[in-house]
């Protein structure tokens, strides 16, 4: 992919990662984009670089608009690897350049970097800088999701680049949002910032909202965000930052994730009469098989609903491993305005619905107890069971939602 304009002089110059399916750990089945930017104005300004393996089709891309020897500014707006890891290849053609980082980001880059003859200088919210025609502004955006991270703002272009915060993986020919839903779907765009949201920012709502006010007081005229992951945001900017308001402030659906795993078929059973009982009560559901589903997209597909459900068989009188794992990931992104319940089967001692509770009520989520239990194998009382608490639980998501409307 060549470097791409966005505006006169402001260009695309990143790299598509068509093939990364594993991302620290978090599934990126439509593969990621490292997107950084070229601005050439009186002092050639970089912001951001790329995932290390891509730096020479990053340095490729600078090379079509200009030797990477004149850059001057470099704008590193976070530091984890996927940003940042070829700023040693930009610095070696461009010693002399002056890098602009938070002071968190500097003395992380020193970890990862020699940067005893690098020119650094730290910058602050409101801080400005003039690259010629343009004026940068910078916003710091701690623990967004890094202690480093910050947005830098291009006055004159109005264009944001915003790091991780509004992205998405997603690889795709498209650099524009508008091209992308020409080609796919909005909705394809619209799952892929709730994936990426649910994954990375879950446990930053709280933050997210009180920044969003913070950029609302600044007055910033915000045109394009262009942020370090996915498509740019040029048509409708808006939309993003209208899904980050929603997500940040408990919007969900009036749906219930049942999110369950078996180990011979009885607690894979019980979802059946849970899923009918959730169902009559006019509430969407969903089912997903742990084993069966990537973890991203079962911590995306619980995100998106109002209502949880989790479904284990007791192993050992504890919950079965792929639950543990599922609800220790669901504990570190420390979701909030969820209500949830379980169910499961056992064998003879039981233990696994009592420890799914506890989990469940360790992260604070409103809970709906006491779940429902089957021996061996669902007998037609306990499908009856099943069912009436499915159709309890569907009365309480319902009841829980409505203060979010
Ligand atoms: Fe895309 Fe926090 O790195």
């Amino acid at each position: 992919m060549n470097a791409t304009q966005i505006k006169p002089d402001v260009y695309w110059v990143g790299a598509i990662d068509w093939a990364v399916r594993d991302f620290h750990g978090y599934m990126t089945p439509n593969g990621t984009t490292y997107n950084n930017y070229l601005v050439m104005d009186e002092k050639i300004t970089l912001f951001d670089t790329v995932k290390y393996d891509f730096s020479e089709i990053m340095l490729d891309n600078v090379n079509q608009i200009v030797h990477p020897s004149k850059i001057e500014y470099v704008v590193i707006n976070h530091i984890e690897n996927d940003h940042a890891t070829s700023l040693d290849r930009i610095m070696a053609f461009a010693p002399n350049a002056t890098i602009y980082i938070t002071e968190k980001g500097k003395k992380g880059l020193a970890r990862f970097f020699d940067i005893s003859s690098w020119n650094i200088k730290t910058v602050k919210t409101g801080d400005t800088l003039n690259i010629g025609k343009r004026n940068l502004v910078f916003l710091e955006t701690p623990m967004l999701h890094w202690p480093d991270s910050m947005m830098t703002y291009i006055k004159e272009d109005k264009i944001l680049i915003s790091q991780d915060g509004f992205g998405q993986h997603l690889a795709t020919s498209s650099r524009f949002d508008d091209e992308f839903i020409e080609c796919a779907s909005v909705s394809e765009l619209e799952d892929s910032v709730i994936d990426y949201y649910a994954n990375i920012l879950m446990p930053f709502g709280g933050i997210i909202k009180n920044k969003l006010a913070e950029v609302q007081k600044l007055g910033l005229d915000i045109e394009i965000i262009a942020p370090d992951h996915g498509v740019i945001w040029r048509k409708n900017p808006g939309k993003v930052l209208q899904m980050y308001t929603d997500m940040a402030s408990g919007k969900a659906n009036l749906s219930v994730a049942v999110i369950y795993d078996t180990m011979w078929h009885s607690t894979e059973m019980m979802t059946l009469p849970l899923m009918r009982g959730i169902m009559e009560e006019g509430v969407d559901c969903k089912v997903l098989k742990l084993r069966a589903t990537p973890m991203s997209i079962a911590i995306k597909e619980f995100w998106k609903a109002r209502g949880l459900l989790v479904g284990t068989p007791t192993l050992n009188n504890k919950m079965f491993p792929s639950m543990a794992e599922f609800l220790q990931h669901v504990s570190g992104l420390r979701p909030k305005d969820r209500i949830a319940g379980a169910f499961g089967s056992y064998g003879w001692g039981g233990g696994a619905v009592k420890e799914a509770y506890e989990w469940l009520k360790a992260m604070k989520l409103e809970t709906v107890e006491p779940g429902v239990q089957a021996l061996y194998r669902p007998a037609p009382e306990d499908d009856q069971k099943c069912y009436e608490f499915g159709k309890e639980f569907a009365r309480k998501v319902k009841e829980y939602h409505a203060q979010f409307e």
